[in-house]
């Protein structure tokens, strides 16, 4: 899908990936971006630095847990605009620790914000791209998670990554004619998520501190944000549903694949039996 002339929505882009994505889709001449972010003047110094560039951008403060909140964003992004036909829900939060002690409010928050949010972007945008004649675009940050997990204590991260690829995958089934569904799988990008807890709010409990750990882990081996929106917009451009930034990845996706062909076989050594029925094809 041509990026030029197009009106862009992201989520989450006052830091982050969220940021590198809203960078270069300017640069890959959108005609503006709303900066959506839960905090607002994350979201202006990002307008600022796209106004810089000669870009078009305004802020929106909105919090992607809330349904009426993703819809007011729609209904400025279009006022705004004019058009809207790209739409990136990058919002996410993560929880680190060991699986058995996360509270509720844990739970609650990450699924609130990378599930919910994600589900609340999707459904609000892709009812009035429904409306459009024009071919509009859903790119869902997920990771690398959504597919397997090389580390402990992420169990409930996971899970929300895991939902966000869910239901993506069936969304292009459902209105792939009308709309494009890609997913972000980073691996690890150096952003500020090790302090998602920034963010908590407070009826969701007290503010999880990051650990200086998952901080360094982040500045070591991460790639820049920058570079992860150029293969976001190259990935939009070329219409690919899976986007990756990491080449190791691929051993997630084969120990994940191995693990179920393998148990497959396994269980059911001489194939399918006639009283199974076909599960129909996509296309
Ligand atoms: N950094 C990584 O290594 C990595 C790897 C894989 C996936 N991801 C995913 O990338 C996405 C972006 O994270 P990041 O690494 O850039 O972190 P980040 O903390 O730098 O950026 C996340 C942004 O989301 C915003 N946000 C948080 N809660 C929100 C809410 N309720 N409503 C609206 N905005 C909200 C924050 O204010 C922040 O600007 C997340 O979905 C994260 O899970 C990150």
């Amino acid at each position: 899908m041509d990026i030029k002339n197009k009106g862009c929505v992201v989520t989450g882009a006052g830091s982050g990936i969220g940021r590198g994505i809203a960078l270069a889709l300017v640069d890959a001449g959108a005609q503006g971006v709303i900066i959506a972010d839960v905090q607002l003047e994350r979201a202006q110094a990002v307008c600022g630095e796209i106004e810089a560039m000669g870009g078009k951008a305004l802020p929106f403060r909105c919090d992607v847990r809330r349904a009426d909140s993703v819809e007011q964003l729609a209904e400025f992004a279009w006022r705004e605009l004019g058009h809207v036909e790209i739409l990136c829900n990058n919002a996410g939060v993560i929880n680190t620790g060991a699986g058995f002690d996360t509270s509720d409010d844990d739970l609650r928050w990450q699924f609130e914000v990378n599930v919910y949010g994600v589900f609340n972007g999707c459904r609000a945008f892709g009812r009035r791209f429904l409306e459009s004649d024009e071919r509009a675009w859903i790119c869902n940050t997920a990771s690398h998670h959504a597919v397997g997990t090389p580390t402990k204590g992420v169990a409930t991260y996971v899970a929300t990554k895991h939902a966000v690829l869910g239901f993506s995958d069936a969304f292009r089934l459902e209105y792939g004619e009308r709309i494009g569904f890609s997913v972000l799988c980073p691996g690890i990008i150096n952003t500020e998520l090790w302090d998602a807890g920034r963010n908590r709010p407070q009826e969701l409990g007290s503010a999880f501190i990051g650990s200086e750990q998952n901080h360094s882990a982040l500045q070591a081996y991460g790639m820049s944000p920058e570079m992860v929106g150029q293969l976001v917009a190259s990935g939009i451009q070329q219409e690919e549903f899976l986007i990756w930034t990491h080449p190791y990845s691929s051993e997630l996706v084969e120990s994940r694949y191995t693990e179920c062909r393998d148990s497959i076989q396994r269980q059911w050594p001489d194939g399918p039996q006639p009283f199974h029925k076909r599960t129909p094809s996509k296309v």
